[in-house]
């Protein structure tokens, strides 16, 4: 399973990035305003700290606005992937990309239709919104477990699921029982998944009995 971190905050992926467990970075026009950062400056810096796809939403609402944006976000870094929101325009524009060879992330999906239908237009990553299902009562993870059963049962869909706004450790347990091949989340998340009050107590513990031992190991 792919890590793919959710920022446009640069110091964030910088701390991240040391630890090994990130495979990218998405990136939204909501987190790019969070981060009060020109959006170019901030995917080209981005893009030069980490080898995998990063990420960048177009904002055109139209096909050819969102390929001729798509087509410029593209020049900013070869591992730039085009984010484009799932409408019949998005879908239109995806084709038209990734026919032209660049990466197409499927972005605002809420159903398996949806999925389907950005796996026929060939995009690279679809992106079904985990939490922001939940805020409306409906259980987000049926939503992934549908999508993993639709992409099974046709082989010749390539496109991978992205596990997206994931808010919790529970999100990501489900989401790799599932099989969502990749998942974008929050440093805090990626923090968080590797906290249990065992490990600190056990560590506690040892510490304290290795200290009473007298012992250093250098
Ligand atoms: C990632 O690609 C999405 O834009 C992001 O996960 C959305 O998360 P949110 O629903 O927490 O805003």
């Amino acid at each position: 399973m792919k890590f793919f971190l959710d920022t446009a905050i640069i110091s964030e992926v910088e701390e991240m990035l040391g630890t090994g467990l990130v495979d990218g970075v998405t990136t939204n026009p909501s987190l790019i305003a969070k981060s009060g950062n020109d959006m170019s400056d901030t995917i080209a810096a981005i893009c030069s700290l980490v080898d995998g796809p990063v990420s960048a939403e177009v904002t055109a609402t139209n096909w050819q606005g969102m390929v001729t944006e798509g087509e410029h976000l593209r020049k900013i870094a070869d591992n730039v992937c085009v984010k484009v929101p799932l409408t019949l325009e998005g879908l239109r524009a995806t084709h038209h990309l990734t026919q032209a060879g660049h990466p197409v992330n499927v972005t605002l999906c809420f159903s398996a239709n949806q999925a389907l239908l950005a796996a026929k237009a060939g995009a690279t990553f679809i992106s079904p919104f985990i939490g922001r299902l939940d805020d409306i009562g409906v259980d987000g993870m049926d939503l992934i477990a549908d999508i993993r059963a639709i992409y099974d049962n046709y082989p010749e869909l390539e496109t991978e699921i992205l596990a997206a706004s994931i808010r919790s450790v529970g999100h990501m347990r489900e989401s790799a029982l599932i099989g969502a091949d990749v998942a974008t989340l929050p440093a805090k998340v990626m923090k968080d998944m590797a906290l249990h009050p065992l490990t600190s107590s056990g560590l506690e513990a040892f510490l304290s009995d290795w200290e009473k031992t007298g012992q250093s190991i250098l």
